[in-house]
């Protein structure tokens, strides 16, 4: 289920026909309710309001003990139309959505490539790698074999605080893409044999 402010919509209704069932749409609230595992997948800038509508009596009913993978990175335009981190008081974006999903396993992934990337990957050379962060050992372990589906070689990069890294990183990829105009990239870890 895919969840919208405005579940109505003329680009929902044309991804509901091209997805066929059991592809569904409604409300944050009621996709929040509905999954067993959630992506949050929201403007960087508005995801807490965003989380606010997913469970807007702070129950935390819909999220508690879920594993949800947060694909966010906060970015917004400057004034020259460069684009920019937006400054966070919890340090990043993933901090922000553990702290208002306590109750949930929050997973910081797939920020660092474009959506066309995320799932089945296809480049060139050794298996696509892909970082993952968060608290919850059992949490990542599930999200590194989703990950191993979708065809990544996944990276544990630690806590949720690792996100102060892997959100920047969106950043770079971006600026580089925006200014080669190729948006088919992804980072890689080498290590040489020691
Ligand atoms: N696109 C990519 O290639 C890519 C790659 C990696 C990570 N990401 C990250 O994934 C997230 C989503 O990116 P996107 O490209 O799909 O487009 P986007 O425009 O950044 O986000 C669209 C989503 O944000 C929601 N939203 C926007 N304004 C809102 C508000 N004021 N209150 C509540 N919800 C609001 C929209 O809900 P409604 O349906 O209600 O409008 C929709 O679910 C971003 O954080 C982005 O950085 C994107």
């Amino acid at each position: 289920m895919l969840g919208s402010r405005d579940p109505a919509k003329p680009a929902i209704m044309t991804w509901l026909e091209k997805s066929g069932a059991p592809a569904g749409a409604g409300t944050f609230a009621e996709a929040a309710q509905f999954g067993e595992l959630i992506f949050v997948a929201t403007r960087g800038t508005a995801t807490e309001q965003a989380l606010q509508l997913a469970d807007p009596d702070n129950s935390a009913e819909s999220f508690s003990g879920k594993v949800v993978i947060d694909v966010t990175n906060p970015l917004k335009m400057n004034s020259e139309m460069q684009m920019i981190l937006a400054p966070l008081p919890d340090g990043s974006l993933g901090e922000a959505v553990q702290r208002v999903l306590a109750s949930a396993r929050v997973v910081k992934t797939l920020n660092t490539v474009n959506s066309a990337h995320m799932v089945q990957p296809q480049f060139p050379g050794a298996r696509p790698q892909m970082f993952l962060c968060g608290n919850d050992g059992d949490a990542k372990g599930i999200v590194a074999d989703i990950l191993r589906s979708f065809g990544w070689d996944p990276i544990d990069a630690g806590k949720i605080d690792a996100a102060r890294m892997l959100e920047p990183l969106s950043l770079l990829g971006i600026r580089l893409a925006m200014a080669s105009g190729n948006w088919n990239y992804l980072f890689r870890l080498e290590y040489k044999p020691t």
